[in-house]
């Protein structure tokens, strides 16, 4: 007989359906609380595992990643968007992409990234000034969006996207809430079906794909002076095989890109803000240790590591709210993990949220305290992901937080409204359920 894993209590014909749609976060905390570090779900016909252990974790992401690929119902959403990409790949398709595109993530291409990163965050500092001298609050969690698109498409295509920013940024939103609602039921109506959803999705798909299209074509023709990201994907080359990537597969990394690089920070920052705006004797800190190591000059690479504070903050804030809540895996043969079956095509989930709330392995896990990044000793933390698939992006990210969040803080000293709550609400990310409004106040 074999050995399953416990389950809370479930509907006999949707399973966990319900619990899952209602509160997925709440679910997942209750079933560690009460059954453990692994437990199993079922939506409909699917068997799920969250494995909340970092040994556990450790098995799944390296020790027999092998045996797990993404061939996931969320992967399967995001290929409807972004086809195969280094997001959505396996087996050697995928290790072709990683070869190709991770020097495009080395320190010198980060280094080309921080004016930009500046420029832009500086930019709308200059509009939250003349809002704040009117009184009028700040609507950061959009703002942040906003800000986080602007720097990648410009990292990304360089100038040429600021025309079509906002055509592309609206699509993507729309594209994002779609795969996330297919996500949620259990039988999604196939993407032919003119339903009004699926006519939606089709519209914002085609306008994203004719402005790259558009961008692939007039980067071929005409190089930029600067390389950006597209034409290091253009003119990239797989170290091994001298491959490179086709158009079509230009464009599904571009997608990628877009994709993964600004919902993520965004959310990352909306949340760093809110916990700042909540403890501003921290806000003060950041402050400080900017203006200390940097003075009225833009940050440079050289700058950043001595911004710890800074990025304790943005760590913290990752522990409390992983903008990636959920990571998904696919068993391909059976498995065994801590004595439980793992049985062929199950699912395994991983969820920072969970985990990095582990009692065994956090004290006061609901309590903000940067401090605890002073020590880098922390088996139970990954909110960018861990074994060969982590987060290729990681210190684009890092460097993002390092300057824009302290770049608010030294102009502006940042205050909650009165009586707002900042829920979690589990999308595709981590998002502030209704957005989160601050006041500025000069500094
Ligand atoms: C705070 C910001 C970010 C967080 C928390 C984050 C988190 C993650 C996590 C957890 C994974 C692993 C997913 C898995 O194993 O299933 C991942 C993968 C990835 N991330 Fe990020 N990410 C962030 C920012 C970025 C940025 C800025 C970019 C690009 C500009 C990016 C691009 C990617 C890509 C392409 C992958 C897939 C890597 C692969 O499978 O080889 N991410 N990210």
């Amino acid at each position: 007989m074999k050995n399953l894993a416990p389950s809370p209590p479930a509907n006999f014909l949707t399973g966990h359906l319900n619990g899952l749609r209602k509160d997925v976060l709440g679910l997942m905390l209750a079933g560690t609380r009460d059954h453990g570090d692994i437990v199993r779900y079922r939506i409909g016909p699917l068997t799920i595992h969250l494995v909340n252990h970092p040994d556990h974790i450790s098995h799944v992401l390296v020790k027999n990643r092998q045996n797990y690929d993404k061939q996931s119902r969320s992967s399967a959403a995001l290929r409807l968007i972004c086809g195969e990409s280094l997001l959505t790949a396996n087996g050697p398709s995928w290790k072709k992409r990683r070869r190709i595109i991770q020097p495009m993530f080395h320190r010198e291409a980060i280094e080309g990234f921080l004016e930009t990163i500046t420029k832009c965050t500086n930019s709308m500092l200059d509009d939250w000034s003349e809002k704040a001298s009117k009184g009028e609050p700040i609507e950061v969690a959009s703002e942040m969006m906003k800000l986080t698109f602007r720097i990648v498409g410009l990292c990304l295509f360089g100038t040429e996207l600021a025309r079509e920013a906002e055509t592309v940024e609206d699509a993507m939103h729309t594209l994002v809430s779609h795969t996330y609602s297919q996500y949620q039921s259990i039988i999604s109506l196939p993407a032919f079906l003119p339903t009004p959803a699926n006519l939606r999705f089709k519209k914002a798909l085609a306008e994203v794909d004719e402005i790259v299209a558009a961008l692939i074509t007039s980067h071929r023709g005409n190089p930029p002076a600067v390389p950006d990201l597209l034409t290091m994907l253009l003119e990239g080359k797989d170290a091994e095989t001298n491959e490179q990537l086709s158009d079509q597969d230009v464009r599904n990394e571009a997608i990628a890109f877009l994709l993964a690089g600004h919902e993520t920070t965004a959310n990352s920052l909306a949340w760093s803000l809110h916990l700042l705006s909540t403890h501003p004797e921290t806000a003060d800190e950041v402050a400080t240790e900017f203006i200390q190591t940097c003075g009225t000059a833009p940050p440079t690479m050289a700058d950043l590591p001595a911004l710890r504070k800074a990025l304790q903050v943005f760590e913290e804030s990752n522990r409390l709210y992983p903008p990636i809540w959920a990571m998904e895996r696919r068993a391909i043969t059976d498995d065994e993990i801590g004595g439980y079956h793992i049985p062929k095509g199950s699912g395994v989930i991983i969820s920072p949220y969970t985990l990095h709330r582990h009692p065994d392995f956090w004290q006061d896990p609901e309590t903000f305290d940067p401090t605890r990044f002073e020590t880098h000793d922390h088996p139970a933390y990954l909110p960018f992901g861990a074994g060969q698939r982590f987060c290729i992006g990681k210190e684009f990210a890092l460097a993002e937080a390092r300057i824009i969040l302290p770049s608010i803080l030294q102009r502006f000293k940042i205050h909650p409204l009165p009586g707002q709550l900042a829920e979690p609400e589990p999308a595709i990310t981590l998002r502030i359920k209704n957005g989160l409004k601050i006041h500025l106040t000069p500094r």
